[in-house]
């Protein structure tokens, strides 16, 4: 590996990086879709300069999914390297400190949207990529990287493509560097990821809006049915009303159980510092990380309906929507969650309301085995640059393509080069840019390991 790069070139990775991180590529407004493919476009002109004999804009439904393949390099292994171009909506955009598209360094971090999830993190892998490419311009192992445009927004592109041509995943590893460290110097792997049932709630109880004064005690409302639907759905334990959601669950083994115990979590800290409220809540009959990893959840995350203008409107509401969705853990699936949280919605509803759940996106949860071969290299490239080893960890949110990566046996490393604190999907997501450069050496390295793996 060329040990310099990093020190030699940081200024121009820093001066790409802004360049990438300004396009405003959310993949869920559909305002945005050109942005996304000049992201998409972004990643073809970046292949092409780095050699990348195949690169290829793979047209779905949706946002299109860029596929590059190095230069082959024969008797070595092959990678498969996934990663997001797409971004969260900005909103509340007066909440930034900068604005979110112009990438800004504070204090050692870079704030911009996608600064960590995940255009950070595909940078850095591009980057590790030439700063191990040889006089020739080959890499020590095969590498082929697939990088899709609607991973937040719940896309169906790339899954329809890994079963139209399932042979995409066929590699010696996969990695997937979408999350990041436990704790500040503390590297991860991630042995599950949770799924998701998105789904959306509509509550109709009048055909049309009404005075609030003539009709004010008579008619029902559809913003207060849609509460009361909602808060039947999860009381103030935490625990959700949906049938044989927490009966279908597969707890945590004892060993993962005692392993969670022995990481380090610094509850007041965690609370001040990440989740920036008052008081934790959830089910107080389990441990943080367990609520957090190991159980599902149900999150409003946006009520529609009624006036919520400037001022003021005397209005029965005649309609309301609610989005929500459940976390998913092993044992759930999202069919039967999206099922079983339809008729849990249908028995809540009062008689005079019209309410249908309609899906939005959904996954399946996963699980990986962590003892493969593969997981040691990158212990022994984390250990090199950053000094520790991963600790194997879960995660609280999704990717809802990983299963299919996995779908070929090759391992999944999901790990990454984020922090706690980054914010991703907030306000003022940022990365710290040291982790960057670690990270930089850390997969370049992973990948030199790799290739002597191969032919040794
Ligand atoms: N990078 C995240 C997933 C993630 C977050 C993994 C935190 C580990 C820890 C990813 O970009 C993401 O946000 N996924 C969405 C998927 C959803 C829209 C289907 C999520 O989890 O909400
Ligand atoms: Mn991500
Ligand atoms: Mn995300």
């Amino acid at each position: 590996m060329d040990h310099d790069f990093v020190e030699r070139e940081q200024d121009r990775l820093l001066r790409e990086l802004t360049g990438f991180l300004a396009i405003p590529s959310i993949s869920a407004l559909p305002d945005h879709a050109t942005d996304c493919r000049r992201a998409a476009d972004w990643l073809v002109a970046e292949f092409r300069r780095l050699g990348f004999p195949v690169v290829e804009l793979l047209e779905g439904r949706g946002h299109p999914v860029v596929w590059a393949e190095s230069p082959r390099v024969e008797g070595r292994p092959t990678l498969l390297v996934y990663g997001h171009y797409d971004v969260q909506p900005v909103d509340p955009l007066d909440e930034w400190v900068s604005p979110p598209f112009q990438a800004t360094v504070r204090d050692g971090r870079l704030y911009a949207r996608g600064a960590v999830d995940d255009k950070g993190q595909v940078f850095t892998l591009l980057k590790a990529y030439e700063a191990v490419r040889d006089a020739d311009g080959l890499p020590p192992v095969n590498i082929r990287f697939i990088i899709e445009g609607e991973e937040e927004s719940g896309g169906h592109a790339i899954d329809e493509l890994l079963t139209r041509e399932p042979e995409r995943t066929t590699a010696d590893a996969v990695v997937v560097a979408d999350m990041g460290y436990y704790a500040p110097g503390l590297p991860a792997v991630y042995t599950a990821l949770r799924g998701i049932c998105y789904a959306e709630i509509h509550c109709r109880t009048l055909q049309r809006d009404l005075h609030s004064g003539s009709y004010g005690g008579v008619a029902p409302n559809a913003i207060e049915t849609l509460v009361r639907i909602l808060a039947g759905l999860k009381d103030e334990s935490g625990e959700i009303h949906v049938p044989r959601v927490y009966k279908s669950v597969v707890p945590p083994t004892r060993e993962e159980l005692k392993t969670w115990k022995k990481l380090p979590f610094d509850k007041q800290e965690f609370l001040e510092h990440e989740v920036t409220g008052k008081a934790l809540t959830g089910r107080k009959d389990f441990s943080i990380l367990e609520r957090i990893w190991a159980l599902p959840t149900l999150e409003i995350h946006g009520i529609r309906g009624g006036f919520t203008g400037e001022g003021a409107k005397t209005v029965i509401p005649a309609a309301a929507v609610a989005k929500v969705s459940l976390r998913l853990v092993p044992g759930n699936t999202y069919e039967a969650t999206l099922a079983a949280l339809g008729k849990a919605v249908r028995r809540l509803a009062p008689r005079w309301a019209d309410v249908e759940v309609r899906p939005v996106h959904g996954s399946d949860p996963v699980q990986v085995d962590v003892s493969h071969p593969a997981f040691g290299v990158l212990d022994e490239a984390f250990e090199e640059v950053v000094g520790k080893r991963t600790v194997s960890v879960r995660a609280g949110g999704s990717i809802p393509v990983v299963a299919k990566l996995g779908q070929g046996g090759a391992p999944v490393l999901l790990t990454g080069i984020g922090l706690p604190d980054d914010g991703l999907h907030s306000p003022n997501e940022k990365v710290d840019l040291q982790q960057v450069w670690d990270g930089i050496r850390v997969f370049g390295r992973f990948f030199e390991k790799m290739g002597e793996n191969g032919r040794g």
